[in-house]
């Protein structure tokens, strides 16, 4: 394997190995055993803004060995129209390793097609992998496991993160709900395709949050659908507050990917009180994205 391009294309035997991975190499941060990426340069190509996939790349790669430039779509010449595949024909000449943000799933296919070198999916409109490796890991580390939990996802049942919760459970095995308005489900074909019946879909946040273990969101609405105000007001029923969560087991757990707009999707109160773990969650981004690096990179 030496892309990582979707959840979709993973295995149960794989997603374990990221996890066990990810926590070795959290454990031996400041004096690594192997230094995978030394003498290697990453490139980073990214479309859309961020904090977190940016910032854990960067860390990531520097501390496996190598080096990384990070290139906004408006600096190259991506940004003025030059077809994805001529970027990949290029950069797949200099750069060991490719890191995308974008929004369509087939740029980064192309991308990785193209360019013939390591290609991670650092965010697109379909998934977000690193997200749910870290996730994972945090879970793990939370809890102890997955098996015999129940997951539950709650806000926009159709955006990047929660088609990649979907495609987690179908490897994995264990109990998904996605709790979203019924025009924010994901499609039938995809329901379809995916085929798992340890994912369900409600309109009921609360019967969803009966006896759950994870309570995960996201924002209501992703990059690119900014200021789409009637989306937005779909979601009033499904904010994570404390009155929600009163449903859940006594110990469970609160994720969220971050960014967060508080008194949306999630409440200030709920945010603080489980900071703990959403950090813990982001941190582990640094930690799982090496894991898949020390995987994917050639030797
Ligand atoms: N969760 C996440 O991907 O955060 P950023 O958008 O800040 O990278
Ligand atoms: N669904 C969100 C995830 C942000 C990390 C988005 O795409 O904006």
């Amino acid at each position: 394997m030496n892309h990582l391009l979707s959840i979709e294309e993973l295995n149960a035997d794989l997603l374990n190995e990221f996890v066990s991975s990810a926590v070795k190499l959290k454990a031996e941060r400041g004096n690594p055993s192997s230094l995978p990426l030394l003498g290697q340069t990453w490139a980073m190509i990214f479309t859309k803004s961020s904090t977190r996939t940016r910032v854990s790349f960067e860390v990531g790669v520097r501390e496996l060995g190598g080096s990384i430039m990070f290139l906004s779509s408006n600096d190259i010449q991506l940004g003025r129209g030059e077809p994805i595949k001529d970027t990949a024909r290029v950069l797949g000449r200099m750069v060991h390793g490719c890191i995308i943000r974008t929004f369509a799933q087939q740029d980064v296919v192309d991308f990785s097609k193209y360019g013939n070198i390591p290609t991670i999916n650092a965010l697109t409109d379909d998934e977000h992998p690193c997200q749910i490796l870290a996730d994972l890991l945090t879970v793990k580390e939370k809890l102890g496991t997955w098996e015999g939990k129940k997951i539950v996802f709650i806000g926009d049942g159709d955006n990047n993160m929660s088609r990649s919760w979907i495609w987690a459970a179908k490897h994995l095995g264990f109990e998904l709900v996605i709790a979203a308005p019924e025009s924010c489900h994901p499609p039938i074909k995809f329901m379809d395709k995916v085929n798992a019946d340890n994912v369900t879909l409600t309109s009921d946040p609360i019967v969803a949050c009966k006896d759950a273990d994870i309570i995960n969101t996201d924002v209501w609405l992703s990059m690119g659908q900014e200021g789409q105000a009637e989306k937005e007001v779909l979601f009033g029923a499904y904010q994570v507050n404390s009155e929600l969560l009163t449903h859940a087991n006594e110990d469970h757990i609160v994720l969220h990917c971050l960014p967060a707009y508080r008194d949306k999707e999630i409440t200030e109160e709920v945010l603080e009180k489980h900071a703990d773990t959403i950090f813990q969650q982001a941190e582990n981004r640094l930690h799982a994205q090496k894991a898949v690096l020390a995987k994917i990179a050639k030797v």
